[in-house]
């Protein structure tokens, strides 16, 4: 089949583009609102952008709690998402008013950043502390008012549970990582190939 974007006629029952650049990592952002009450919210539109420092970024759809807190208080956490965690995550992407703590609804357990003020999920078994960077707003689409805005940050602290680390090495499959694919697609990871560098 083909499709030009221009007109999305794919004839399809749903956009099959979020099934193709799949899986996509997720970013469970943190944050704290101006006065002080925590946020918690998946976004899959989300990665590691560079090294050196290193940045990450999340887009989001309109501007979200999530957002507005991040400019407002500067930073958030990445936590990390995994497959034990599937329905917590879920319950996280629930669109509920700002004082509404995602933390409660979800029955998760926040503790303190080291650097930031934004929480942390204690049952999360890895967490970026990050500081904002800038919002990068990107181009909408004619006769939409979705603005998607790409979210920024520098990640200055990273907290790796102890029991993940084999011979000096992060084992990424027995983290499980819980993963974004279509629809209401997550994903699992399979296995691991290794290659030396040519
Ligand atoms: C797994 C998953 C990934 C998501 N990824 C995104 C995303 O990348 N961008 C976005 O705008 N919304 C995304 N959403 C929807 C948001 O999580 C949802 O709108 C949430 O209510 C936003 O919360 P906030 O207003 O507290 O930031 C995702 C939802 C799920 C379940």
């Amino acid at each position: 089949m083909y499709y030009e974007t221009a007109t999305n006629d794919h004839g399809l029952p749903h956009d099959p583009l979020k099934a193709l650049v799949a899986p996509r990592p997720i970013g469970w952002i943190s944050s704290l609102d101006a006065d002080g009450t925590p946020n918690l919210a998946p976004y899959s539109f989300f990665n590691l952008l560079a090294t050196g420092p290193a940045i990450v970024g999340f887009s989001s759809g309109s501007k979200k709690d999530s957002q507005r807190n991040i400019e407002v208080t500067g930073d958030f956490v990445c936590n990390f998402t995994s497959v034990d965690l599937i329905d917590k995550v879920n319950a996280t992407a629930k669109h509920v008013a700002a004082h509404v703590n995602e933390f409660e609804l979800a029955g998760l357990t926040q503790v303190e950043s080291r650097l930031i003020k934004a929480p942390r999920v204690a049952q999360a078994r890895a967490h970026l502390e990050c500081r904002y960077l800038k919002t990068v707003e990107l181009p909408g689409e004619e006769e939409s008012e979705m603005i998607w805005s790409l979210v920024l940050g520098q990640v200055v602290a990273v907290h790796i549970d102890d029991s993940y680390l084999k011979n000096g090495l992060v084992d990424t499959l027995a983290m499980e990582p819980l993963t974004r694919m279509g629809y209401l697609d997550y994903g699992v990871l399979g296995g691991m190939m290794t290659r030396e560098r040519p």
